[in-house]
């Protein structure tokens, strides 16, 4: 299974470091074990249930989220320099880890995917963060999943926790 997500989520080889690099995938396989979905359920898992019938997969909103984080993060170091300071690691794994999540606020029922219990009672921001938690990511990236959508609201986000935010909005209210 590694290989063929390592295929779906290429952005995780942009990982520099390569403990880091390592965790984010464990994050992802381990998610998709203990949600017990398969490689094959992945294509066909919309990034959201609140656009019905969406065809963006889960895979693609998280790789066009990475992809537009990392432009973004590209632009402002190159016109404010050292005026920001960006952990570009910290923010690809974050990108990439933000809706991992959803793998648990999911289920498959009657050949559609609809919300789990789970994700009644916790939504994908704050799932995710305890999972991630688990397995040894750093809190700068926790902060990034747990503050990226609403729940991050009225909190002070880093820098990285910015972008991802931003990034994902963009590709969501495209979308809608
Ligand atoms: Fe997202």
């Amino acid at each position: 299974m590694r290989k063929q997500l390592e295929t779906l989520l290429p952005e995780i080889q942009f990982i520099g470091d390569a403990r880091l690099r390592e965790l984010t995938t464990r994050v992802w396989l381990e998610a998709m074990k203990q949600a017990r979905w398969t490689i094959e359920d992945l294509p066909g898992m919309p990034f959201t249930l609140l656009i019905p019938q969406t065809d963006v997969s889960l895979v693609q909103h998280t790789r066009a989220v990475t992809l537009t984080a990392l432009k973004i993060a590209e632009v402002l170091m190159k016109e404010y320099g050292g005026r920001v300071a960006i952990d570009r690691d910290v923010l690809l794994s974050g990108a990439v880890l933000h809706d991992v999540g959803k793998l648990f606020e999911y289920k498959h029922e009657k050949g559609k995917f609809v919300k789990s219990r789970n994700g009644e009672l916790l939504r994908h921001p704050i799932s995710g963060a305890a999972f991630a938690s688990q397995h040894g990511l750093p809190q700068e990236v926790l902060h990034i999943i747990a503050a990226h959508s609403k729940e991050g609201d009225g909190a002070r986000r880093t820098i990285e926790a910015i972008i991802v935010n931003h990034a994902d909005f963009v590709n969501f209210d495209v979308l809608k």
